[in-house]
């Protein structure tokens, strides 16, 4: 059967009808490169994604306090004991960073990648990307050692974010040990789910969200890679933290005394209100609940010490050994459904840009993930010395409260 006549078929066969009439009003050329992209959609897929949308199906969830570790409570010989045992896999050069930056940025508003923003600190400004560099930098001079270090990007900013490395030659870090890889996408679905195809005749689609770093990283052949180069332990963080302590003797240590599969790293909450996801146990399993999925008790509830219950915010930033990030890209996600502005195609072929949000786009957490861990440490660590995160324009985690927090610890 031939493309177009087949992928009419399966448009027909999965109520499509929206995309079939693109398909037949548009002309012979256009028809087939549409037909390739939509023979290329899994609609099985499509219709789990659009029946679970917003937890539809979502069971409830016994939720626990977690217990935490501060790093800064631990006494000289804890940290020297802990310190040790961390450090020996930096010595052995057993360590990889893999930072997410297949994000899109959107409240920032900055067009290009979010590493490629320049952060007004120091002389002449520093890019995102430029200040991770540099601390990793720091742990090469302090083993004589390079830390591996791969770069999650998105199809559409791979290309950029490669290039933009090109040209500022890596900041000075050895390229050979920089690997880019790049996350799967999903396509985005109208509120009755129907795909959106946009002005180049294209099914659309966006990235599948950061818990897409453990298949892209395995589909990539990255952890095949790691594997090769003798890794053992992986410290994955997003891209926008500009603090982010990625090589922490301290959390690997931890990790590999109380045996576990996986660290995280939490900052205390700032006040009961704020908007970030907490770390808690859910059925037993470690786990992250969402500022939305907290009731007013939970939010204000404390221990007998006065601190709050469910106090541990989520700064994006895990560590897993080997083993378990290899096995995380085998289990089945939840994908969670975010409300967005999206233009596309109307039946008449001409392109919408909606005034309202108008679209579903679907993404994993990487902190899904945890559910299938028994264990692991969460070590709490200051937020003046490793949380920085550039996420809005203006106000609250942006650019002027990075500078600040950097400014003040590195005293520029
Ligand atoms: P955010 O949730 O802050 O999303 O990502 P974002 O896309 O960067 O920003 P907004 O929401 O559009 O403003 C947290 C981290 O996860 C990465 C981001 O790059 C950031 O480091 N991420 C997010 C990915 O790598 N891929 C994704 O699909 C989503």
């Amino acid at each position: 059967m031939k493309r177009v006549e087949q992928a009419k078929k399966i448009l027909k066969e999965n109520n499509q009808s929206k995309i079939l009439k693109i398909l037949e009003n548009i002309d012979i050329e256009k028809q087939e490169e549409l037909a390739r992209d939509i023979l290329k959609v899994d609609f099985e897929q499509i219709h789990r994604l659009y029946e679970n949308r917003n937890g539809k199906n979502k069971r409830k969830d016994n939720i626990e306090p977690i217990k935490y570790i501060d790093k800064n409570k631990l006494n000289s010989k804890q940290r020297q004991e802990i310190e040790k045992i961390g450090e020996k896999i930096f010595r052995q050069n057993q360590y990889a960073v893999v930072t997410m930056a297949g994000g899109q940025g959107t409240r920032l508003g900055w067009k290009g990648p979010k590493g490629t923003f320049k952060l007004d600190v120091g002389e002449n400004g520093k890019y995102i990307f430029e200040i991770l560099a540099n601390t990793l930098k720091k742990t090469t001079a302090k083993y004589g050692k390079e830390v591996y270090w791969y770069i999650m990007t998105s199809v559409e900013n791979n290309d950029e974010t490669i290039n933009f490395f090109e040209k500022n030659e890596y900041f000075g870090y050895n390229k050979e040990k920089v690997k880019f890889f790049t996350q799967n996408v999903l396509p985005i679905l109208d509120f009755e789910g129907n795909l959106l195809i946009d002005s180049s005749y294209k099914v659309k689609e966006a990235s599948d969200g950061n818990g897409g770093v453990f298949i892209a990283l395995k589909n990539s052949k990255m952890i095949e890679d790691m594997k090769s180069h003798n890794i053992k332990w992986v410290y994955v963080c997003g891209v926008d933290n500009i603090m982010a302590n990625m090589t922490d003797e301290i959390l690997l240590g931890l990790a590999i005394k109380n045996n576990v599969p996986s660290a995280s790293k939490s900052v205390k909450k700032a006040y009961p209100e704020e908007k970030v996801g907490i770390f808690c146990k859910k059925n037993g399993k470690p786990a992250i609940i969402e500022y939305i999925d907290m009731d007013k008790k939970m939010i204000y509830a404390e221990d007998e010490d006065g601190e709050l219950l469910y106090g541990e915010s989520n700064i994006v930033g895990h560590l897993f050994n080997i083993e378990t990030l290899e096995k995380m890209a085998d289990y089945k996600f939840d994908y969670h459904c975010a409300i967005k502005k999206n233009s596309y195609l109307g039946e008449n072929i001409k392109e919408v840009l909606p005034e309202e949000p108008n679209s579903l786009k679907f993404e994993a957490f990487i902190f899904d993930g945890f559910e299938y861990l028994d264990d692991m440490v969460i070590l709490r660590v200051k937020r003046e010395e490793e949380f920085a995160p550039i996420k809005n324009a203006t106000g609250v985690d942006s650019p002027e409260t990075a500078k600040e927090i950097y400014e003040k610890y590195y005293e520029v």
